[in-house]
């Protein structure tokens, strides 16, 4: 991971909490918690959106075959949803190293949950210039590619299907993903 940004512990930290800073979460950061937290909020960021468009070497694929996974895209006055966490400074070592494989933390303005409060926060994105960036392609062709993936952390689908349920229980309307779920459901599987 390459940061684009300050660390969270220079410009980002919570005002009313100097030793944590908030995370947004996007993708699987929304579903697969496994790091500790001292706030958890329905949140959204403004001017982005999601696209399977990152590969993954090291989750959902495999260096041979890498996953796709998603990554923001700029989209003015896109309202984008997931979840924020309120972390201590010490937990972005194991977000750092999950979130490795090309993206990279910056800063953003986070509005939590109901109260629309705003707050500083960092996210994090994978730019077209890493290495493990691939695009945009035919969504038929992403779905293929999504249902064929295999990785360490999983199946590329599960990744997701996980992430189209987390979208709506959040009260997300996301039609990428949901066309990709479409796509995806009218696929032969072995388990299906
Ligand atoms: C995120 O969830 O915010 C980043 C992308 C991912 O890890 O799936």
């Amino acid at each position: 991971m390459t940061q684009h940004s300050q660390r969270p512990t220079d410009t980002h930290a919570c005002q009313d909490r100097p030793s944590a800073t908030w995370v947004f979460g996007y993708g699987s950061l929304i579903y697969k918690v496994d790091f500790p937290f001292l706030r958890r909020e329905v949140a959204s960021i403004e001017g982005w959106q999601r696209r399977f468009w990152q590969g993954s070497h090291d989750h959902r694929g495999t260096p041979e075959q890498p996953g796709r996974v998603v990554t923001l895209i700029p989209a003015p006055g896109n309202i984008c949803r997931g979840v924020a966490y309120l972390v201590e400074h010490d937990v972005f070592e194991h977000l750092d190293h999950r979130e490795k494989n090309g993206y990279q933390r910056i800063a953003t303005a986070i509005s939590l949950g109901e109260s629309a409060e705003i707050v500083d926060g960092v996210f994090y994105i994978a730019v077209p210039d890493n290495p493990a960036f691939l695009g945009d392609a035919p969504i038929e062709e992403i779905a293929a590619h999504i249902a064929d993936s295999h990785g360490p952390s999983g199946s590329n689908r599960d990744y997701l299907l996980q992430l189209a349920v987390a979208l709506r229980e959040l009260g997300d309307d996301d039609e990428h993903v949901a066309e990709l779920e479409r796509l995806l459901s009218q696929r032969h599987t072995p388990d299906s």
